[in-house]
């Protein structure tokens, strides 16, 4: 069975006490996820080795880079390589998150350069997708997912798609407080991995863990984690809350 993974994303967010004290929180409860069951916390560069030191003990739990460059190495000021990442134990890093695209002009060929990099270094990337409002009152989100999911991913092998996480994060429901429903969530899970069974076949696209994020919370992830196709979420602001994440996780299926 295909991992079932709660992830935080802190985003840009914490200074060094509050990080420690939210991440205390978080681990406060022994929780063991099930067999299958992944926690995984993206932060901010600075609080990764910090993280790790804390989460490498606790089985089912890894610590997540929420971005990294586009290049394996050398004179990129400001920009953190993948194998600096793995060489400090990170596990996870996100890739092509909405905000990134937006904010930091991430087109699909430079998403695609840092998922090669990840996959070379053994660092599971999650490969986030997802349309915004204007296309949803369309109805042209299968179209568009398909279309990043074709510039990001279709020159992978099957044994390397098989190492990246996916994150359907709907633009419109990201920090909006609207989050998709059930059906939707659903709906956009089983395309991609329709998408995914027509470039890889049914065995392949059975294997990929597909995230849901955009507004997941404590009331409503037990609903959305147990619809077929969700393996779990990519969580915000409700991450930001110990208690709140902590009950995400308990949701995984
Ligand atoms: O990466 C997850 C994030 O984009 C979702 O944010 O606050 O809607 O849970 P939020």
């Amino acid at each position: 069975m295909r991992k079932q993974i709660a992830a935080a994303n802190w985003k840009m967010n914490l200074t060094l006490d509050k990080a420690e004290a939210l991440l205390d929180g978080i681990l406060s409860e022994n929780i063991n996820p099930t067999e299958n069951g992944q926690v995984v916390v993206a932060v901010p560069f600075p609080y990764l080795i910090m993280v790790n030191e804390k989460v490498a003990k606790r089985k089912g739990y890894a610590v997540a880079a929420q971005n990294c460059g586009n290049k394996k190495s050398g004179a990129y000021t400001g920009e953190v390589s993948v194998e600096m990442l793995s060489s400090i134990g990170v596990e996870y890093c996100i890739v092509g998150h909405s905000e990134r695209r937006e904010y930091y002009g991430e087109i699909d060929e430079i998403l695609q350069q840092k998922l090669v990099l990840c996959l070379d270094e053994n660092i599971t990337p999650i490969f986030c997708c997802g349309e915004a409002l204007d296309v949803r009152e369309k109805g042209k989100q299968n179209d568009f997912v398909k279309t990043q999911m074709e510039k990001a991913l279709f020159d992978f092998s099957a044994s390397e798609l098989k190492k990246i996480v996916i994150a359907y994060e709907p633009i419109w429901a990201i920090g909006t407080g609207k989050t998709a429903t059930s059906e939707q969530a659903q709906q956009m899970h089983a395309f991609i991995r329709s998408v995914l069974a027509g470039k890889w076949g049914e065995d392949v696209a059975q294997d990929v863990t597909i995230l849901y994020g955009g507004s997941v919370k404590a009331s409503n992830a037990e609903e959305l984690f147990h619809s077929p196709d969700v393996d779990g979420g990519l969580v915000g602001g409700a991450s930001l809350n110990a208690a709140e994440f902590i009950q995400i996780i308990k949701a995984l299926k």
